[in-house]
Protein backbone atom coordinates (compact mmCIF):
# COMPACT_ATOMS: atom_id res chain seq x y z
CA UNK A 1 0.00 0.00 0.00
CA UNK A 2 1.57 3.45 -1.00
CA UNK A 3 1.33 6.22 1.63
CA UNK A 4 0.44 9.66 1.13
CA UNK A 5 3.42 12.40 -0.04
CA UNK A 6 4.56 14.33 3.26
CA UNK A 7 6.81 17.31 2.53
CA UNK A 8 9.16 19.18 4.62
CA UNK A 9 11.43 22.24 3.64
CA UNK A 10 13.95 21.79 6.09
CA UNK A 11 17.40 23.69 5.13
CA UNK A 12 20.01 21.40 6.77
CA UNK A 13 22.26 23.42 5.32
CA UNK A 14 21.00 26.59 8.07
CA UNK A 15 23.33 27.10 11.20
CA UNK A 16 19.94 27.24 12.87
CA UNK A 17 18.77 23.46 11.92
CA UNK A 18 22.82 22.37 12.83
CA UNK A 19 22.69 24.13 16.30
CA UNK A 20 20.03 22.06 16.22
CA UNK A 21 18.82 19.67 14.39
CA UNK A 22 17.75 17.23 17.09
CA UNK A 23 14.14 19.36 17.18
CA UNK A 24 13.58 19.33 13.25
CA UNK A 25 14.74 16.00 12.24
CA UNK A 26 12.79 14.40 15.17
CA UNK A 27 9.46 15.72 13.11
CA UNK A 28 11.04 14.15 10.15
CA UNK A 29 11.17 10.85 11.87
CA UNK A 30 7.43 11.19 13.27
CA UNK A 31 6.17 12.52 9.88
CA UNK A 32 6.71 9.28 7.51
CA UNK A 33 8.75 6.58 6.51
CA UNK A 34 10.43 9.24 4.01
CA UNK A 35 9.49 12.51 3.42
CA UNK A 36 10.35 14.78 0.37
CA UNK A 37 12.72 18.23 1.04
CA UNK A 38 10.99 20.17 -1.69
CA UNK A 39 13.57 22.77 -1.04
CA UNK A 40 16.70 20.60 -2.41
CA UNK A 41 14.71 17.68 -3.77
CA UNK A 42 15.57 14.72 -2.07
CA UNK A 43 14.45 12.72 0.30
CA UNK A 44 14.82 12.39 4.46
CA UNK A 45 14.70 8.99 6.22
CA UNK A 46 15.03 9.16 9.71
CA UNK A 47 13.33 6.14 11.54
CA UNK A 48 15.95 3.69 12.51
CA UNK A 49 14.35 0.44 11.02
CA UNK A 50 13.17 2.43 7.81
CA UNK A 51 17.24 3.48 7.49
CA UNK A 52 18.59 0.01 8.87
CA UNK A 53 16.66 -1.82 6.25
CA UNK A 54 17.34 0.99 3.15
CA UNK A 55 20.99 0.58 3.88
CA UNK A 56 20.96 -3.24 3.99
CA UNK A 57 19.43 -2.96 0.56
CA UNK A 58 21.60 -3.45 -2.34
CA UNK A 59 19.16 -3.77 -5.03
CA UNK A 60 17.00 -0.77 -5.45
CA UNK A 61 19.50 1.92 -3.60
CA UNK A 62 23.38 2.33 -4.31
CA UNK A 63 25.64 4.54 -2.14
CA UNK A 64 25.16 8.08 -3.27
CA UNK A 65 27.76 8.22 -5.88
CA UNK A 66 26.91 11.78 -7.28
CA UNK A 67 27.22 12.95 -3.47
CA UNK A 68 31.01 11.36 -3.23
CA UNK A 69 32.00 11.44 -7.05
CA UNK A 70 32.06 15.33 -6.39
CA UNK A 71 33.31 15.73 -3.15
CA UNK A 72 36.34 13.22 -4.08
CA UNK A 73 36.82 14.24 -8.29
CA UNK A 74 36.50 9.95 -8.99
CA UNK A 75 34.54 7.05 -7.79
CA UNK A 76 35.86 6.10 -4.35
CA UNK A 77 35.07 2.95 -2.56
CA UNK A 78 32.37 4.40 -0.44
CA UNK A 79 30.68 5.56 -3.47
CA UNK A 80 31.42 1.42 -5.06
CA UNK A 81 28.72 -1.22 -5.72
CA UNK A 82 30.03 -4.75 -4.71
CA UNK A 83 32.75 -6.59 -5.47
CA UNK A 84 34.65 -3.45 -6.90
CA UNK A 85 33.62 -1.76 -3.28
CA UNK A 86 34.92 -5.00 -1.40
CA UNK A 87 38.21 -5.52 -3.39
CA UNK A 88 39.78 -1.57 -2.95
CA UNK A 89 38.33 -2.17 1.01
CA UNK A 90 39.96 -4.94 1.38
CA UNK A 91 43.41 -3.13 1.16
CA UNK A 92 43.34 -1.15 3.75
CA UNK A 93 40.81 -3.57 6.29
CA UNK A 94 42.80 -5.41 8.49
CA UNK A 95 44.55 -2.29 9.42
CA UNK A 96 41.23 -0.89 10.67
CA UNK A 97 40.83 -4.35 12.61
CA UNK A 98 40.08 -4.03 16.55
CA UNK A 99 42.86 -6.00 17.12
CA UNK A 100 45.36 -3.91 14.48
CA UNK A 101 44.54 -0.42 16.41
CA UNK A 102 44.65 -1.80 19.74
CA UNK A 103 47.85 -3.41 19.07
CA UNK A 104 50.01 -1.98 16.65
CA UNK A 105 48.46 1.46 16.33
CA UNK A 106 48.16 1.40 20.53
CA UNK A 107 51.65 3.70 21.21
CA UNK A 108 51.12 5.66 18.38
CA UNK A 109 47.46 6.82 19.06
CA UNK A 110 48.09 7.13 22.74
CA UNK A 111 51.60 9.33 22.08
CA UNK A 112 49.71 11.56 19.84
CA UNK A 113 47.01 12.19 22.50
CA UNK A 114 49.60 12.57 25.34
CA UNK A 115 51.44 15.35 23.11
CA UNK A 116 48.53 17.34 22.35
CA UNK A 117 47.12 17.36 25.76
CA UNK A 118 50.67 18.31 27.03
CA UNK A 119 50.20 21.36 25.26
CA UNK A 120 46.41 22.03 26.47
CA UNK A 121 47.49 20.82 30.28
CA UNK A 122 50.21 23.72 30.44
CA UNK A 123 48.29 26.00 29.31
CA UNK A 124 44.91 25.27 31.68
CA UNK A 125 47.62 24.77 34.76
CA UNK A 126 48.56 28.20 33.72
CA UNK A 127 45.24 29.79 34.46
CA UNK A 128 44.61 30.46 30.86
CA UNK A 129 41.71 29.62 28.84
CA UNK A 130 42.49 26.84 26.15
CA UNK A 131 40.50 26.61 23.15
CA UNK A 132 40.11 22.50 22.58
CA UNK A 133 38.87 22.27 18.97
CA UNK A 134 42.46 23.92 17.34
CA UNK A 135 44.75 22.46 20.16
CA UNK A 136 43.45 19.34 20.68
CA UNK A 137 39.82 17.85 19.53
CA UNK A 138 40.84 18.50 15.25
CA UNK A 139 44.23 17.67 15.97
CA UNK A 140 44.55 13.99 17.33
CA UNK A 141 43.09 12.37 14.57
CA UNK A 142 44.26 14.23 11.85
CA UNK A 143 47.60 13.52 13.05
CA UNK A 144 46.67 10.08 13.80
CA UNK A 145 45.67 9.05 10.19
CA UNK A 146 48.68 11.14 8.65
CA UNK A 147 51.00 9.11 10.77
CA UNK A 148 48.97 5.83 9.48
CA UNK A 149 49.04 7.28 5.86
CA UNK A 150 52.62 7.68 5.86
CA UNK A 151 52.20 11.83 5.78
CA UNK A 152 54.99 13.84 6.72
CA UNK A 153 53.81 15.40 10.14
CA UNK A 154 54.87 19.06 8.30
CA UNK A 155 52.49 18.22 6.20
CA UNK A 156 49.00 17.29 8.25
CA UNK A 157 47.75 20.50 8.59
CA UNK A 158 47.86 21.49 4.84
CA UNK A 159 46.07 18.29 4.39
CA UNK A 160 43.44 19.56 7.25
CA UNK A 161 42.86 22.35 5.28
CA UNK A 162 42.33 20.72 1.75
CA UNK A 163 40.16 18.02 3.40
CA UNK A 164 37.66 21.00 5.50
CA UNK A 165 37.58 22.75 1.80
CA UNK A 166 36.39 19.81 0.54
CA UNK A 167 33.82 19.29 2.91
CA UNK A 168 32.58 22.52 1.22
CA UNK A 169 31.38 20.60 -1.25
CA UNK A 170 29.02 17.87 0.95
CA UNK A 171 28.11 21.20 2.26
CA UNK A 172 26.38 22.47 -1.41
CA UNK A 173 24.52 19.33 -1.97
CA UNK A 174 21.67 20.47 0.75
CA UNK A 175 22.27 24.50 -0.08
CA UNK A 176 19.17 25.68 -1.77
CA UNK A 177 21.00 28.86 -2.95
CA UNK A 178 22.63 28.45 -6.62
CA UNK A 179 24.64 31.31 -6.20
CA UNK A 180 26.09 29.81 -2.89
CA UNK A 181 26.24 26.58 -4.11
CA UNK A 182 28.43 27.52 -6.78
CA UNK A 183 30.79 29.17 -4.58
CA UNK A 184 30.84 26.15 -1.94
CA UNK A 185 31.85 24.46 -4.98
CA UNK A 186 34.75 26.34 -6.19
CA UNK A 187 36.61 26.29 -3.03
CA UNK A 188 35.53 22.87 -2.75
CA UNK A 189 36.82 22.06 -5.95
CA UNK A 190 40.27 23.87 -5.44
CA UNK A 191 40.99 21.82 -2.31
CA UNK A 192 40.37 18.83 -4.32
CA UNK A 193 42.52 19.39 -7.32
CA UNK A 194 45.47 20.11 -4.37
CA UNK A 195 44.44 16.92 -2.14
CA UNK A 196 44.50 14.47 -4.94
CA UNK A 197 47.81 15.82 -6.69
CA UNK A 198 49.19 15.91 -3.46
CA UNK A 199 47.90 11.84 -2.72
CA UNK A 200 49.46 11.01 -6.55
CA UNK A 201 52.55 12.16 -5.80
CA UNK A 202 52.90 10.28 -2.61
CA UNK A 203 51.24 7.14 -4.46
CA UNK A 204 54.18 7.37 -6.48
CA UNK A 205 57.20 7.68 -4.49
CA UNK A 206 55.76 4.59 -2.70
CA UNK A 207 55.66 2.77 -5.92
CA UNK A 208 59.25 3.75 -6.98
CA UNK A 209 60.61 2.77 -3.46
CA UNK A 210 58.56 -0.46 -3.47
CA UNK A 211 57.48 0.58 0.40
CA UNK A 212 54.40 -1.33 1.09
CA UNK A 213 54.21 -0.40 4.90
CA UNK A 214 51.86 2.64 5.49
CA UNK A 215 47.98 2.86 3.74
CA UNK A 216 49.50 4.64 1.12
CA UNK A 217 51.91 2.15 0.36
CA UNK A 218 49.67 -0.52 0.91
CA UNK A 219 47.56 0.62 -1.79
CA UNK A 220 50.07 1.90 -4.73
CA UNK A 221 51.56 -1.40 -4.09
CA UNK A 222 47.82 -3.72 -3.93
CA UNK A 223 47.22 -5.59 -6.72
CA UNK A 224 44.01 -4.53 -7.15
CA UNK A 225 45.56 -0.73 -7.91
CA UNK A 226 46.38 -1.68 -11.46
CA UNK A 227 42.51 -2.48 -12.18
CA UNK A 228 41.90 0.93 -10.46
CA UNK A 229 42.37 4.42 -12.29
CA UNK A 230 45.36 6.79 -10.98
CA UNK A 231 42.43 9.31 -10.19
CA UNK A 232 40.33 6.72 -8.03
CA UNK A 233 43.59 5.51 -6.28
CA UNK A 234 44.05 9.57 -4.86
CA UNK A 235 40.32 10.11 -4.24
CA UNK A 236 40.64 7.19 -2.45
CA UNK A 237 43.31 8.59 -0.24
CA UNK A 238 41.30 11.37 -0.06
CA UNK A 239 38.86 9.62 1.46
CA UNK A 240 40.40 8.31 4.10
CA UNK A 241 41.69 11.82 5.33
CA UNK A 242 38.95 13.23 5.14
CA UNK A 243 36.93 10.01 6.92
CA UNK A 244 39.84 9.50 9.80
CA UNK A 245 39.89 12.97 10.96
CA UNK A 246 36.95 15.30 10.46
CA UNK A 247 34.60 12.83 11.75
CA UNK A 248 36.50 11.98 15.13
CA UNK A 249 37.53 15.42 15.77
CA UNK A 250 33.78 16.62 15.72
CA UNK A 251 33.28 13.14 18.09
CA UNK A 252 35.31 14.57 20.60
CA UNK A 253 34.53 17.74 20.66
CA UNK A 254 31.07 16.32 21.45
CA UNK A 255 32.79 14.61 24.34
CA UNK A 256 33.70 17.63 26.11
CA UNK A 257 30.46 19.28 25.86
CA UNK A 258 28.42 16.25 26.92
CA UNK A 259 30.08 15.37 29.88
CA UNK A 260 30.75 18.71 30.89
CA UNK A 261 26.62 18.56 30.70
CA UNK A 262 26.69 15.41 33.00
CA UNK A 263 29.21 15.59 35.24
CA UNK A 264 27.73 13.04 37.31
CA UNK A 265 28.30 10.60 34.64
CA UNK A 266 31.85 11.81 34.21
CA UNK A 267 32.33 11.02 37.64
CA UNK A 268 30.86 7.07 37.95
CA UNK A 269 33.20 6.75 35.01
CA UNK A 270 36.34 7.90 36.60
CA UNK A 271 35.46 5.62 39.63
CA UNK A 272 34.73 2.85 37.05
CA UNK A 273 37.20 3.25 34.08
CA UNK A 274 35.93 -0.08 32.46
CA UNK A 275 32.70 1.96 32.03
CA UNK A 276 34.42 3.79 28.90
CA UNK A 277 33.62 1.69 26.08
CA UNK A 278 30.19 2.15 26.96
CA UNK A 279 30.30 5.91 27.71
CA UNK A 280 32.00 6.46 23.87
CA UNK A 281 29.12 4.29 22.31
CA UNK A 282 26.37 6.24 23.79
CA UNK A 283 28.18 9.35 23.07
CA UNK A 284 27.81 8.37 19.13
CA UNK A 285 24.56 7.35 19.79
CA UNK A 286 23.81 10.84 21.18
CA UNK A 287 26.34 13.40 19.43
CA UNK A 288 24.88 13.31 16.16
CA UNK A 289 28.50 13.76 14.50
CA UNK A 290 27.49 12.29 10.50
CA UNK A 291 25.19 14.74 8.94
CA UNK A 292 23.49 12.07 6.59
CA UNK A 293 24.24 8.85 4.81
CA UNK A 294 23.16 9.45 1.06
CA UNK A 295 22.13 6.81 -1.12
CA UNK A 296 20.19 6.42 -4.69
CA UNK A 297 17.47 4.81 -5.83
CA UNK A 298 18.57 2.07 -8.65
CA UNK A 299 15.09 1.33 -9.84
CA UNK A 300 11.61 2.87 -8.94
CA UNK A 301 10.83 1.48 -5.35
CA UNK A 302 9.32 2.78 -2.08
CA UNK A 303 10.24 3.49 1.25
CA UNK A 304 7.64 1.92 3.92
CA UNK A 305 5.32 2.40 1.04
CA UNK A 306 6.06 5.78 0.07
CA UNK A 307 7.20 5.41 -3.61
CA UNK A 308 10.43 6.55 -4.85
CA UNK A 309 11.49 6.98 -8.15
CA UNK A 310 14.89 5.99 -9.92
CA UNK A 311 17.87 8.22 -9.91
CA UNK A 312 16.47 9.66 -6.42
CA UNK A 313 18.44 10.89 -3.84
CA UNK A 314 17.70 9.66 -0.33
CA UNK A 315 19.49 11.62 3.19
CA UNK A 316 19.16 8.68 5.74
CA UNK A 317 19.44 10.89 8.80
CA UNK A 318 21.36 8.88 11.63
CA UNK A 319 21.41 11.72 14.01
CA UNK A 320 17.58 11.00 14.35
CA UNK A 321 17.46 7.74 13.93
CA UNK A 322 19.61 6.93 16.81
CA UNK A 323 17.28 8.49 18.92
CA UNK A 324 14.28 6.71 17.72
CA UNK A 325 11.95 6.02 20.67
CA UNK A 326 11.05 2.81 18.97
CA UNK A 327 14.28 1.71 19.38
CA UNK A 328 15.35 3.08 22.89
CA UNK A 329 13.79 4.59 25.99
CA UNK A 330 14.06 7.93 26.73
CA UNK A 331 16.14 8.70 23.47
CA UNK A 332 17.04 12.19 24.00
CA UNK A 333 18.90 11.67 27.44
CA UNK A 334 22.43 11.09 27.58
CA UNK A 335 22.91 7.67 29.88
CA UNK A 336 25.94 5.76 29.45
CA UNK A 337 24.53 2.72 31.52
CA UNK A 338 21.70 2.06 28.72
CA UNK A 339 21.05 -1.04 27.40
CA UNK A 340 23.05 -1.14 24.77
CA UNK A 341 22.41 -1.28 21.56
CA UNK A 342 23.58 -1.37 17.88
CA UNK A 343 23.48 2.28 16.66
CA UNK A 344 23.44 3.56 12.57
CA UNK A 345 26.47 6.36 14.00
CA UNK A 346 28.70 4.31 11.96
CA UNK A 347 26.46 3.26 9.56
CA UNK A 348 25.21 -0.05 8.72
CA UNK A 349 25.70 -2.97 5.66
CA UNK A 350 28.58 -3.25 3.12
CA UNK A 351 29.92 0.58 3.91
CA UNK A 352 29.70 0.47 7.54
CA UNK A 353 32.82 2.58 8.87
CA UNK A 354 35.78 1.30 7.93
CA UNK A 355 37.31 3.62 10.50
CA UNK A 356 34.88 2.89 13.59
CA UNK A 357 37.73 0.56 15.56
CA UNK A 358 40.03 3.30 15.00
CA UNK A 359 37.61 6.17 15.72
CA UNK A 360 36.56 4.62 19.12
CA UNK A 361 40.05 3.91 20.41
CA UNK A 362 40.90 7.67 20.09
CA UNK A 363 38.09 8.89 21.71
CA UNK A 364 38.47 6.24 24.22
CA UNK A 365 41.87 7.26 24.93
CA UNK A 366 41.16 10.81 24.62
CA UNK A 367 38.14 9.86 28.00
CA UNK A 368 40.84 7.90 29.74
CA UNK A 369 43.17 11.18 29.48
CA UNK A 370 40.59 13.60 30.38
CA UNK A 371 39.51 11.29 33.81
CA UNK A 372 43.23 11.57 34.93
CA UNK A 373 44.31 14.69 33.87
CA UNK A 374 41.67 17.38 33.60
CA UNK A 375 38.71 15.86 34.92
CA UNK A 376 37.44 19.25 36.59
CA UNK A 377 37.35 21.47 33.18
CA UNK A 378 35.05 23.97 32.96
CA UNK A 379 33.37 25.10 29.69
CA UNK A 380 33.76 28.83 29.88
CA UNK A 381 31.38 29.97 26.65
CA UNK A 382 28.14 27.56 25.80
CA UNK A 383 27.16 29.58 22.54
CA UNK A 384 28.43 27.35 20.77
CA UNK A 385 28.68 28.18 16.98
CA UNK A 386 27.83 24.84 14.61
CA UNK A 387 28.75 26.51 11.52
CA UNK A 388 26.70 25.05 8.38
CA UNK A 389 28.88 21.86 8.07
CA UNK A 390 25.52 19.73 8.43
CA UNK A 391 27.58 16.36 6.79
CA UNK A 392 30.04 16.31 9.90
CA UNK A 393 28.78 18.54 12.32
CA UNK A 394 30.45 20.02 15.48
CA UNK A 395 30.98 23.49 17.40
CA UNK A 396 33.59 25.25 15.79
CA UNK A 397 35.41 25.97 19.03
CA UNK A 398 35.17 24.95 22.46
CA UNK A 399 36.40 27.03 25.36
CA UNK A 400 37.93 25.27 28.88
CA UNK A 401 39.30 26.15 31.98
CA UNK A 402 40.42 24.36 35.36
C1 LIG B 1 33.29 9.36 14.93
C2 LIG B 1 33.91 9.02 13.87
C3 LIG B 1 33.28 8.49 12.62
C4 LIG B 1 31.97 8.47 12.22
C5 LIG B 1 30.76 8.98 13.00
C6 LIG B 1 31.92 7.84 10.92
C7 LIG B 1 30.75 7.57 10.21
C8 LIG B 1 30.70 6.84 9.04
C9 LIG B 1 29.48 6.43 8.38
C10 LIG B 1 28.08 6.77 8.85
C11 LIG B 1 29.82 5.72 7.27
C12 LIG B 1 28.87 5.05 6.27
C13 LIG B 1 28.79 5.83 4.99
C14 LIG B 1 27.87 5.21 3.97
O1 LIG B 1 27.30 4.13 4.18
O2 LIG B 1 27.66 5.86 2.93
C15 LIG B 1 31.26 5.70 7.21
C16 LIG B 1 32.00 5.10 6.23
C17 LIG B 1 33.36 5.27 6.10
N1 LIG B 1 34.22 5.84 7.03
FE1 LIG B 1 33.72 6.58 8.82
N2 LIG B 1 33.19 7.53 10.53
C18 LIG B 1 34.05 7.90 11.54
C19 LIG B 1 35.40 7.72 11.56
C20 LIG B 1 36.15 7.29 10.50
C21 LIG B 1 37.57 7.13 10.52
C22 LIG B 1 38.49 7.35 11.71
C23 LIG B 1 37.93 6.75 9.27
C24 LIG B 1 39.34 6.47 8.87
C25 LIG B 1 39.93 6.05 8.14
C26 LIG B 1 36.71 6.64 8.46
C27 LIG B 1 36.64 6.30 7.13
C28 LIG B 1 35.48 5.86 6.50
C29 LIG B 1 35.46 5.26 5.16
C30 LIG B 1 36.63 5.11 4.23
C31 LIG B 1 34.12 4.88 4.92
C32 LIG B 1 33.57 4.15 3.69
C33 LIG B 1 33.47 2.68 3.99
C34 LIG B 1 32.91 1.85 2.86
O3 LIG B 1 32.27 2.38 1.95
O4 LIG B 1 33.12 0.64 2.88
N3 LIG B 1 35.66 6.97 9.25
N4 LIG B 1 31.77 6.38 8.31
Amino acid sequence: MSSALVEMGINMASPEVNQDPFTPLAAVREAAPAVWNPLIDQWMVAGFDDIRALLADEVHFKSGSKFFDDIFGARVFIADDDPRHNETRAVWNPSFRRPTIQGQYREMVERTVDECLADVLAGLRAGETVELVSTFSAVIPAVVISEMLGISSEDTELFVKWSNEMGLIAESFVEPSAQRRDELMAVGMEAQRSMTAYAGEELERRRQEERGDDLIGMMALAPVADERSEAELRAGIANLVMGGHETTGKLIGHMFIVFDQHRDQLEAIREDPELIPQAVEELIRYAGVIGAIVREARVDHDIGGVPVKQGQFVLNLPTPANRDPRRWDDPDTFDIFRERKQHVGFGYGTHSCIGQNLARFEAQTVLARLLTEIPDYRITDESFDYGTNWFLRGPKEIHVKL
